[in-house]
């Protein structure tokens, strides 16, 4: 197998915390993993003179994958090119209970979903406005009966769904089942939009996935209106397989899926895409506890593992998992989110000895 390169982002506050030592407990396994370290944020600054310099992109383009922490600002050109550069357009988002981890619910056994979450378009084109340019557009309202640029001064945002967007992801969501299928989950993809009050956008992403849904047979497949989607993730989360979600809605939904399993500390994500893929915890960079030597690592630890397994190491991955649930299921050493006296440090190092 040839040496696997590894871009190292390691993000900004309480971010390196949690990936520096998940980069030691990899270097651990004794794989053929190279990490390379391109210069982003202060780095690049004093390095080249950019937050993002082409020097860092280059690095970026000779890796197999990279490894994000979290970024509140100094990161976010790297992460842009990672998700619109690189074009990973599924961003899977695992929230699996396992013993231990501090649910909020009473029976959290069994509750093991995947979101997939579209991840480039809707309503991240970032495209913004006051209300008064959309008179050109000559966009009528059929709520308030009059052109929408009459509508008051104001702003507005635009969501984009494409053909294509919602293809790729919805095809990812339903293999993704299918493979979840053939290890023991139900194999079903529910989708979530509002495409009753949205029924051109969100009716489009339906209609799309609604298609895609006719290709697999062997996939059980239902659509739900979002917020009653809101509620079913609520109520009976143990119900839900594969859950393939618009940008916007993922991004809300994956933060409420990790609450109910224990809080964003331990939810991990993935980003795909046809080339290239890249890791990152779903969570922001905690700038709280910065500093403090106890941000909960298993979020990044969890998203090295999904690293592993596509960097092709899928026993090494297993292996990460189960040290981790252990550590978990004994409880003596965890983090101040779950409950515990331990530092990142301890953590990691408890993770480490079960390996
Ligand atoms: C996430 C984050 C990002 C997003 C931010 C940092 C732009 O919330 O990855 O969930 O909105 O996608
Ligand atoms: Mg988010």
């Amino acid at each position: 197998m040839a040496t696997r390169r590894v871009a190292v982002i390691e993000g900004e506050d309480a971010s390196p915390e949690a990936v520096r030592p998940t980069v030691e407990l990899i270097d651990g396994l004794g794989l053929d993993i190279e990490w390379l370290y391109p210069p982003v944020g202060d780095r690049g600054q004093d390095l080249h003179g950019s937050i993002f310099p082409e020097e860092a992109k280059a690095v970026i383009d000779a890796s197999d994958t990279t490894l994000f922490g979290a970024t509140s600002g100094k990161s976010a050109l790297a992460l842009f090119y990672l998700r619109w550069g690189k074009a990973t357009f599924a961003n899977v988002r695992p929230a699996k209970w396992r013993p231990g981890f501090k649910s909020p619910l009473a029976r959290p056994e069994g509750i093991d979903l995947v979101i997939v979450r579209e991840n480039l378009e809707d309503m991240y084109l970032m495209v913004e406005g006051e209300v008064e340019e959309l008179g050109p557009a000559n966009l009528f309202s059929p709520i308030l009966q009059k052109p929408v640029a009459e509508a008051g001064p104001g702003r507005f945002a635009v969501k984009v769904i494409t053909r294509e967007g919602t293809e790729r992801a919805a095809r990812f969501a339903f293999e993704l089942a299918r493979h979840r299928k053939d290890r023991g989950r139900p194999g079903r993809v529910t989708m979530a939009a509002k495409y009753n009050m949205l029924p051109r956008s969100d009716g489009f992403f339906k209609e799309v996935t609604d298609q895609v849904a006719d290709d697999y047979p062997d996939v059980g497949y239902e659509a739900m209106i979002v917020d009653n989607f809101a509620h079913h993730l609520n109520v009976s989360p143990q119900s839900l397989d594969v859950v393939l979600l618009p940008n916007l809605y993922g991004d809300i939904l994956s933060d409420a899926a990790a609450g109910l399993v224990g809080g964003l500390g331990l939810a991990p994500s993935g980003c795909y895409g046809r080339d290239y893929a890249y890791f990152e915890s779903a969570h922001g960079t905690a700038p709280d506890i910065a500093g403090q030597n106890r941000i909960n690592p298993t979020a990044t630890i969890l998203s090295a593992a999904m690293m592993l397994e596509y960097l092709d190491y899928p026993e090494e991955a297993r292996r990460l998992e189960t040290a981790l649930a252990e550590v978990y299921a004994e409880g003596r050493c965890l983090t101040p989110d779950q409950g515990g006296r331990a530092s990142t440090t301890d953590f990691t190092r408890a993770v480490a000895e079960r390996l």
